[in-house]
């Protein structure tokens, strides 16, 4: 099997070595989710379109239902990924032995996504045997980055990747250079004290917007445009840099 990073969202934001990952693969386990996210699905469909150029099959596993403000979020994560697993054993249980599974990651497997847990609960079930191997991708991270021509730190300082859930807990305990992504909520609007914000929404696509400036200035235009990419499309995702002001 191949785990395969194919970058934030443009069809042409894989490295080298993931095009060539890609032509090694005979059927593509693609997860659909059930939100109206149909054009990421559209997205790596293009990407093998693109990029792959031999016989090769796409098999969508629709996604198991998941429960998004649980009470225990851990066990309700976890019980969500073993639903996933069997979902996913069932078709590479289908498939013959010498054939090669793909799983597609949006950006980079080690950001944030389940796969590669996804791939170790399978493995741990013991009822499918295989390896597997890692190819990285251009994470929504980095293309942040990339896009505002930023260092995600000042010189010599530590950065901190976090969740929207995590956001204010992460700031209390000291962080002053924070990347925010699964943010549904754009969390900042509730942070206190003065910080620089660079924000990017759909990086990679045609519909890209980035945003930077002194949070509080730049805020209103944030969430102007975050509302407007998620009516114009159905979804938004959203990532962004967060660094205290020295005044701060
Ligand atoms: C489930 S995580 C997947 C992260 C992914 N593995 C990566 O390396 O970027 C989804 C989050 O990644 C960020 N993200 C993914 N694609 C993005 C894009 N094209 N533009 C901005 N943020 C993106 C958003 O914060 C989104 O909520």
């Amino acid at each position: 099997m191949r785990v395969i990073g194919i970058g934030p969202g443009g069809p042409d934001q894989l490295t080298v070595e993931a095009v060539a990952a890609l032509n090694e693969v005979d059927v593509f386990v693609v997860p659909v989710k059930d939100r109206g996210v149909d054009d990421l699905v559209a997205v790596r469909e293009e990407i093998c379109r693109r990029h792959v150029t031999g016989a090769h099959r796409i098999v969508e596993v629709p996604d198991p239902p998941r429960d998004r403000s649980p009470a225990d979020y851990e066990a309700t994560v976890s019980a969500w990924h073993e639903a996933r697993a069997v979902a996913v054993e069932t078709v590479l249980a289908g498939l013959g032995a010498d054939q090669v599974a793909g799983l597609l990651v949006w950006g980079d497997p080690s950001l944030y996504d389940s796969h590669l847990r996804i791939v170790e609960r399978i493995l741990a079930r013991g009822v499918l045997s295989f390896p597997y191997d890692v190819v990285p991708g251009v994470s929504s991270v980095q293309l942040l980055a990339a896009r505002h021509r930023i260092v995600l730190h000042r010189v010599g300082e530590p950065v901190t990747i976090t969740t929207g859930r995590r956001l204010l807990g992460t700031v209390e305990g000291g962080a002053d250079n924070l990347v925010v992504m699964l943010d549904g909520d754009l969390t900042c609007r509730r942070l206190s004290g003065d910080w620089e914000v660079w924000w990017g929404a759909n990086l990679g696509t045609a519909a890209e917007v980035l945003v930077h400036g002194p949070l509080r200035d730049v805020l209103p235009r944030i969430e102007e445009l975050r509302a407007r990419a998620k009516a114009e499309r159905g979804w938004v995702m959203d990532t962004y840099l967060l660094r205290r002001c020295p005044s701060g």
